[in-house]
């Protein structure tokens, strides 16, 4: 889910979720150039982020730049441009390849629900280009409405029940009256939900506790899910001497197999962090275009995920700071020249279970048959690398790596409000 804010100074946050449970679909579309503005995210959140799990949406993102964008002008329009990846475009362009590349992924409801929802909120009384909300609605089928900001609370309240409204119920109590002052003009508020269920769902009663072992040596309980199954997989080397820099890419299909879960797992006495300098666009691709489907037995950590992130530093860090100063350009949302975006923030969260149905879990070890092993085991008994992304498009929803899987309350429905 993704918000954002915009006042004088202009306020930005950008919240995601993910609920995969249900698989998900798409017709044929263009392919998305968002992947290495992707991968500079990753690798930007990496460096700020220590030994903290990761999870962010990459597609969310640039469906909210984009959104700036309509509203921008001049050098604030070009720093978008350039740094999500739309400068080969012809100007304007992006918008429909966003427009396609959302319709793309919003397909039929049989096998996932993915739905983006977007909503842009005015103050009563402020002109805005009558233009600039045609093309919001045109692309982005945002949802207009006028408020009064000055009325924090109730603003507040009717964007809580929006998001609630569009996250099943998982995200509450997301903004509080303080975010908003007499000062705010425009909030735009992208919800991004997605439940996808495995094309192979994992049995609850072959879920059992098991130690994960984090990089720093320290080990922690987790709930792992089992199972023996088809998927597409792969041995890939680093060209390190480390442990034969081999490591294994295991890609799991959500039903309907137009989505996926990539995992990316090095060696056990490997870490992570000597595997993630290397992840680029073009490896993406080596992975996604060399797993072969095949018999493979699974060992997967039932985890979630959730992180808040500050966009503002990191897209500064990126190349996008025009909009974010005194000198923006926003002059294409409203007359006035004095708006710029002021906060920026994403929070993401996923949650991946067996199926997605509460299961009774049990509390045995997995005996481990290493040496009797089959088929090729990937074991995520350490810490991993994912992505979820359109196997047609290329578009990823989500991206991030458990470094310590959170184990999931089958009693706990929300989680913290930012
Ligand atoms: C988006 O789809 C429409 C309708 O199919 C097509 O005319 C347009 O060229 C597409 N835009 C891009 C950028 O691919
Ligand atoms: C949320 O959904 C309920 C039931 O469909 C509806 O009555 C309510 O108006 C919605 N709230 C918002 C803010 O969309």
């Amino acid at each position: 889910m993704l918000i954002l804010d915009v006042f004088s100074p202009l306020l930005l946050l950008l919240l995601s979720i993910l609920l995969p449970r249900y698989g998900c679909g798409a017709a044929d579309i263009p392919e998305d150039t968002t992947s290495e503005f992707s991968v500079r995210l990753y690798h930007q959140l990496q460096a700020a982020g220590d030994q903290d799990n990761i999870i962010f949406s990459p597609l969310s993102v640039a469906l909210a730049l984009g959104m700036v964008e309509l509203g921008a002008r001049g050098a604030s329009l070009e720093e978008i441009r350039q740094t999500v990846g739309f400068s080969h475009l012809l100007p304007g362009v992006e918008f429909s390849l966003l427009q396609n590349l959302t319709a793309a992924l919003s397909g039929d409801d049989t096998h996932y629900v993915i739905r983006f929802a977007n909503s842009l909120l005015l103050q009563e009384g402020v002109t805005f280009n009558p233009e600039f909300l045609h093309l919001m609605r045109k692309y982005f089928r945002a949802d207009v409405e006028t408020v009064d900001f000055s009325e924090s609370a109730a603003v507040a309240e009717q964007i809580n029940n929006w998001v609630e409204n569009h996250t099943e119920s998982k995200i509450r109590e997301l903004l509080s009256a303080e975010d908003f002052s007499s000062a705010t003009r425009l909030t735009l508020v992208n919800a991004v939900y997605f439940r996808g269920s495995w094309r192979n769902q994992f049995r609850p009663e072959n879920t059992r506790t098991f130690s994960f072992s984090r990089d720093d040596g320290s080990e922690v309980q987790t709930l792992m899910m089992y199972q023996q199954g088809d998927f597409y997989y792969g041995e890939f080397s680093d060209g390190s001497q480390e442990a034969g820099g081999v490591y294994q890419v295991l890609e799991m299909p959500y039903e309907g197999e137009d989505m996926s879960m990539l995992i990316v797992l090095p060696r056990q006495e490997v870490p992570l962090a000597s595997l993630e300098p290397i992840i680029k666009v073009a490896l993406l691709e080596e992975w996604a275009n060399n797993v072969k489907r095949q018999k493979v037995e699974v060992y997967l950590p039932r985890f979630k995920v959730e992180q808040k992130i500050d966009l503002r530093s990191t897209l500064q860090e990126l190349g996008i700071k025009n909009i974010f100063t005194n000198d923006a350009d926003l002059s294409a949302m409203t007359d006035g020249k004095d708006l710029h975006i002021g906060k920026a923030v994403q929070k993401a969260y996923l949650e991946v279970t067996e199926e997605g149905a509460e299961g009774a879990v049990g509390s045995g070890m997995i005996a481990l048959t290493r040496t009797l092993v089959l088929y090729p085991q990937v074991m995520a008994d350490h810490p991993f690398f994912f992505v979820i992304r359109n196997r047609r498009t290329g578009s990823i929803l989500f991206m991030g790596r458990v470094m310590t899987p959170e184990v999931i309350d089958p009693n706990d429905q929300d989680f913290d409000s930012m």
